[in-house]
């Protein structure tokens, strides 16, 4: 208890000191970007000198525990939301929606009615009164609750990174007629795209891609220094997910356990998620021991920690397959190289975050963090009241500049140091007014006081 409020004391007290430039013009713009499938390791497996001149000047948070489904979808949305995945509705790159019957995949994901169980960041920060951005992050183009960001565009991989960074820094800038934008989310396709053709383990080809992720970093810091919004807006840099590499010898071929007559399928891997159709214990009961390196759960009994259960969207079988391994259909065919979607404990589905800006502590590092409490603290950064969601501010708190943090450990000793202090004080205080008792009682010693100040002529 004590500790408690020790903790939140020291965490307290100084946020408002920083914030001088928040309460003229309001706070300064944030900028959040995402290099799809930007497995955390590669920070430390490929040399990467302008994200790490990015994250010396600011803060590196070295993994990031992703939320499950560990796809491209449903961890943007997170990224935006601070929800999980059943939360906000968007479960994963195929979905089969019982109530409205309709599909959903990712070329085809403009209907509302996927996105609004939530709203993103980009659309409350517009209903209170900012300008935003989004920059071809998933759901850019949807209409979510009546709006769209001010400004968006359409999902076009045709799209370079430069003209990407180029209309965001202006849409930043705002001119004579137009206030800039306060929030804006931009997109980049790699290293994800290179992931799934080579898989992480080819050194050579991850090398040649995130050498390019790395250029476009440093093509990013050059652009914000050269409009002069460096320094004066806060950047994250971060990512949805990782990479896990597979083989031709990793299948797991559901035709052989089941003929494709006793379920319709919705998403295959490396979660596939079915409806059985006829008798759906015979079929879990063969699904379950259809392979050693895929788990099949009944909907009911999806694990707690996956926050994967409360949603219509989630069908009444998944099944799971281990790091690695892909399920298909049949034959021996293996679709990609690399893969993502697995249980977001793997450190290989973890990406990672860097954030450099005024708000921001220089050269600090922590090793982990919920990507779910990103959005919590993008809502303290801009001051815009969070909806209800899944992230805590007080875990990534000690990112910010403003922020005094304390290691928990030397918080402890402080509080072991002043609570001797104060025992030994009490225990001296007693012994001598025992002493005193002893020494005699003087029954009109508080008289005299009295007396005393009465005549001080300082109380005149
Ligand atoms: C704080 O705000 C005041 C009033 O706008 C300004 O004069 C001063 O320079 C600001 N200080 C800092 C450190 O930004
Ligand atoms: C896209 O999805 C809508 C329903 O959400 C459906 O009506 C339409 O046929 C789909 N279009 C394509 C090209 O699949
Ligand atoms: C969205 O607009 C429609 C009409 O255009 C209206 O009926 C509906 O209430 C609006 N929804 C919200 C959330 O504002
Ligand atoms: C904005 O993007 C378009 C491509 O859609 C490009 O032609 C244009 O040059 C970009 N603007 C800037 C300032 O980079
Ligand atoms: C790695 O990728 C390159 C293409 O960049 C390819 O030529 C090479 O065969 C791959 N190596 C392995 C071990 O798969
Ligand atoms: C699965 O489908 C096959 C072919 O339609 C059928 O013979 C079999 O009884 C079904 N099995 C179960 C468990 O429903
Ligand atoms: C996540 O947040 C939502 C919205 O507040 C809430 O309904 C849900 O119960 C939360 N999930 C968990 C696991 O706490
Ligand atoms: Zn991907």
């Amino acid at each position: 208890m004590l500790l408690k409020i020790v903790l939140g004391f020291l965490c307290g007290v100084t946020a408002l000191a920083s914030q001088n430039d928040t309460a003229q013009q309001g706070p300064l713009p944030l900028l959040l970007v995402s290099f799809d499938g930007f497995r955390a390791d590669y920070l430390k497996r490929f040399p990467m000198p302008n994200l790490k001149l990015l994250h010396s000047q600011g803060v590196l948070v070295e993994q990031l525990t992703n939320v499950f489904i560990t796809k491209t979808f449903p961890n943007h949305y997170s990224l935006v939301t601070g929800l999980y995945t059943e939360s906000h509705g968007m479960l994963a790159n195929n979905m089969y929606d019982p109530i409205s019957h309709k599909h959903f995949h990712i070329g085809n994901n403009t209907d509302p009615m996927w996105w609004s169980e939530a709203q993103p960041l980009w659309v409350t920060a517009l209903r209170y009164g900012y300008k935003t951005a989004a920059m071809m992050w998933p759901g850019s183009d949807v209409i979510i609750g009546n709006r769209t960001a001010t400004h968006f565009f359409h999902y076009n991989p045709s799209v370079t990174f430069q003209q990407r960074v180029g209309n965001v820094t202006n849409w930043m800038l705002g001119n004579e007629t137009e206030q800039g934008v306060k929030f804006a989310a931009l997109y980049w396709e790699e290293p994800d795209r290179s992931g799934h053709m080579y898989g992480p383990d080819n050194a050579t080809a991850m090398g040649k891609a995130l050498k390019e992720v790395d250029d476009n970093i440093g093509l990013l810091m050059s652009e914000l220094k050269r409009t002069g919004l460096w320094g004066r807006v806060n950047i994250l840099v971060t990512s949805d997910h990782g990479m896990a590499q597979c083989s031709a010898e990793r299948l797991i071929r559901l035709d052989d356990c089941l003929h494709p007559d006793n379920y319709t399928l919705v998403d295959l891997t490396p979660v596939a998620a079915l409806i059985p159709l006829k008798d759906p214990e015979a079929v879990f009961a063969l699904l379950k021991k259809c392979h050693p390196h895929m788990t099949a759960y009944l909907k009911r009994a999806i694990p707690d920690r996956l926050h994967y259960r409360n949603n219509e969207r989630i069908q009444p079988i998944i099944l799971i397959a281990d790091e690695g391994w892909t399920i298909v259909r049949r034959g021996n065919k293996l679709p990609r190289l690399g893969d993502h979607g697995y249980d977001n404990a793997l450190p290989s589905m973890h990406p990672f975050l860097a954030a450099v800006g005024p708000s921001f502590r220089r050269g600090y590092r922590i090793s982990s963090l919920q990507s779910v409490d990103i959005y919590p603290l993008m809502c303290h950064l801009l001051s815009v009241p969070p909806q209800p969601n899944n992230g805590t501010l007080n875990h990534s708190r000690c990112l910010l500049a403003a922020e005094t943090c304390w290691d928990v450990p030397l918080v402890i000793g402080l509080v072991v140091g002043v609570l001797l202090v104060l025992t030994t004080i009490t225990v001296l205080f007693r012994f001598l007014s025992h002493r005193r008792h002893l020494s005699g009682p003087r029954p009109f010693q508080r008289l005299q006081i009295e007396d005393d100040d009465d005549d001080d002529p300082l109380l005149q």
